[in-house]
This record gives structure tokens, sequence and C-alpha cells, in this order.
């Protein structure tokens, strides 16, 4: 029987926002997309310049940048000191082709894979598409949404495998690296395959540090991508870190079921490892957006929250003011013009009553967000205590 899976609930907002748009932008109150977990920014400049110039001078074909395997593989040693050889790069179509590679290297239909609840609405309906179990372990406020070595521990049979995001979306969490330690150690001992998204590297605040996985778990198979700190989501590049015992599969794999990724992709993708000043240029913007919500959100009455470490979102209970988080965040488009994701996405029990504002947008705009919200969410409260 073919697996039947769920649609993104946020796309129904995001259709919705679209389809306001012109009124709320001749009204003087443009959308402010918060819904998708994407840079409102562009590719680095000179990144999109080197992909003018390919356009120009080069035929588009089917190819891999050895160069770009080289500069990933050099990037683990200097931002981690692990040694990562060219080959074990394989160069994706973006984290999600990674994300099903990483899943048919590793395990067979069938396989019972933990993830987190709340997680990213993905991992549950790729593994599912794929024949496999997604065990959910339940991550609440104490645990700051993430998962734990004790909860690990604890499942009873043990899973095949796990896949972990830190920072993880939808709550920005990173897992302390004693904590990391743990759980790597659980999964050793009880014969546990490690999967570890980090395609949220690079992004965090505060102090916060996240390291690769490959520090501590040589045999995790590392998924990345450039959609997030590189600020290309559309380019569709991303890549995986494989042990050297996989790498010939997982190349199989991309041949067969991907190809290539775009060869202006992978010409700009190199660029944009150069372009850090431009880049931490953003990360500075979204330390600022992250502080001005964090900020907010007593007046809003969301006291909730687990503050994010990284990545550029905020999850916040709003079970005092709903428990449909999807007709709650089409309310809130209607009334304020601000899109965000129902917490159904993330969490199909719980989610009923969180939703995830993303404020990878620029700083006017989360202002200006936060200022329509304000009124509106004191109306709701209003409403609740009646
Ligand atoms: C945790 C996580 N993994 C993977 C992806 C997919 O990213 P990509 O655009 O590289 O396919 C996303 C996208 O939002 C994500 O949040």
């Amino acid at each position: 029987m073919t697996a039947q899976i769920e649609p993104f609930h946020a796309i129904a907002v995001s259709t919705l926002a679209h389809r306001i748009a012109a009124d709320a932008a001749a009204a003087g109150r443009p959308v402010i997309h918060m819904e998708f977990g994407q840079p409102s920014t562009s590719a680095p400049a000179a990144a999109i310049a080197r992909a003018h110039h390919v356009l120009d001078t080069q035929a588009q074909g089917y190819w891999e940048s050895q160069a770009l395997k080289e500069r990933i593989a050099r990037h683990y040693h200097d931002t981690a000191g692990v040694t990562v050889d060219p080959s074990q790069v394989v160069l994706t179509c973006g984290a999600s082709p990674a994300l099903v590679m990483a899943l048919t290297l590793r395990f067979a239909p069938g396989a019972r894979v933990a993830i987190a609840r709340p997680g990213y609405v993905a991992y549950r309906n790729t593994l599912r598409a794929l024949h496999m179990e997604p065990v959910e372990l339940v991550c609440g406020p104490q645990e700051r949404f993430n998962v734990t070595a004790a909860a690990l521990a604890a499942m009873e049979p043990a899973p095949d495998g796990l896949i972990l995001a830190s920072p993880a979306n939808p709550t920005g969490t990173v897992i302390a690296p004693d904590e990391l330690a743990a759980i790597i150690k659980v999964c050793q001992t009880r014969g546990i395959a490690v999967i570890s998204d980090e395609i949220y590297h690079g992004l965090t605040y505060d102090g916060a540090q996240a390291q690769t996985l490959l520090a501590v778990d040589p045999e995790a198979v590392i998924i990345n991508s450039f959609s997030k700190y590189f600020s290309m989501p559309g380019w569709r590049l991303g890549w995986l870190v494989v042990p050297p015992a996989l790498v010939d599969q997982a190349r199989a794999r991309m041949g067969n079921l991907f190809l290539t990724p775009p060869v202006l992709s992978q010409n700009a993708g190199l660029v944009a490892f150069e372009c850090q000043d431009e880049l931490q240029g953003h990360v500075a913007a979204y330390a600022r957006n992250r502080q001005l919500v964090l900020d907010a959100l007593p007046a809003l009455g969301l006291a909730r929250i687990a503050p994010p470490d990284g990545a550029f979102y905020v999850w916040a209970d709003i079970g005092h003011l709903t428990d449909d988080s999807m007709a709650f965040c089409l309310k809130l488009l209607e009334d304020t013009g601000v899109a965000t994701a129902p917490g159904i996405d993330f969490d199909p029990v719980e989610g009923r009553r969180f939703f995830r504002i993303s404020f990878a947008v620029s700083t006017a705009e989360v202002e200006d967000a936060l200022a329509r919200m304000k009124p509106w969410f004191a109306a709701r409260m209003a409403e609740a205590a009646v």
C-alpha cells in the first residue's frame, strides 16, 4: 500500500497571505511573511555575480564541483578541527533530498526512527513516504523541546535510528554539548544510528554553540544546506557527509535519484563560503530580531516559550487563546496581515495550541508585525477572559 502523508499546513496560510496581498498592500498594511523558515535576503552579492558569469559563459550540464566538495571538507576542519575527506561529501539539491538519501542509506523499510515532537514536519512525512516508522519522542518545555539522553535510554524497544536537529525547527533550541555527548553514548550502547540535520548551523545567538556531530560521532550521517545560513533556499543546494564505508552507496543514490545539483548553484555556493561579512550581517540582523520578539512576547501574553538559541524561530504556547492553531493563524493573518505557521505542522498532538513565528524577515518588518500583533493579542486575551 502506498503511504499517505500530510501536506505542510503552513502552505494554507501562505496561500491566503498571497490571496490578500494586493488588498493588504493597497490598504497600506502589506503582508508580513513569518510563516516559512526562509531568509528574506537574497544570496550573497558575489555569489549572484558568479552565477551571472557562469550562465553567460558555460553550458549547464550534469556536473559536480570538486572545488565545492573540497571547500566543504575544509569547513569542518576550520570550524571543528574534524578531518573530512572531500570524497565523503556528496552534493545534493538541498537538505530535503539529502534526508531521503540519508534515510535510505542507513535504514530499510520498516525501520523505527526516533524524532523529537515538536520537530520538522518533513522528518515524519519523509519517513512515512519511505515506509519507515517515525517514533516520536515527546519533548516538552522542561527538555527545551529537544531530545534527551534519558528519553532515548528509556525507549523500549530501542529505535533503529535517531534524527537530531540542533538548532531545531520549530524551536531553535540547541542541545548542550554534554547532553549531546550523553545522547551519542546511549546511541552507541543501544546500536542506534544517528542522522544529524545541521541546516541551522551558523545561526546561533547569545554565545550558544552548535558543533557538528562529526566531532563526537564519526559514524553519523550529516545533512546540511545552503538554504538558511547562506540565504540560498531557492538555489536548491546542500550536502551530505557520510562515513567512508557509505560513500559508494551515497553516490549511487545521488546519481540515480537526483543526478546533480544545478551548475549555477554549485558555482555560487563556492563563492558564498567566502562571503562571511555579508552572511554575518544577516546573523546580526536575526539576533536583533530575536531580541525584539523576545522582548515583545510578554506584552502579547505569550509567556510559555523556550528562548531560541539558534535558527530563526520562536515556538509559543497559545493554549490560553485557542485549541485550533490553524484557525488562529488564519484569523491573525486576516486581521493583521501577519502570516505565521500553525503548530500542527510540527506537532500533530500538542500543536493545536502552539504557533511558530519566523523572524528571518527585516528588522523593520519584525517591528511592524509586533506592533500589529500587540492590540490583536490583547483583544484575544480580553475575549478569553470573559
Ligand atoms: C530542519 C530542516 N531540515 C531540512 C529543511 C529542508 O531544507 P532544504 O531547503 O535544504 O531542502 C528545512 C527547511 O525548512 C528544515 O527546517
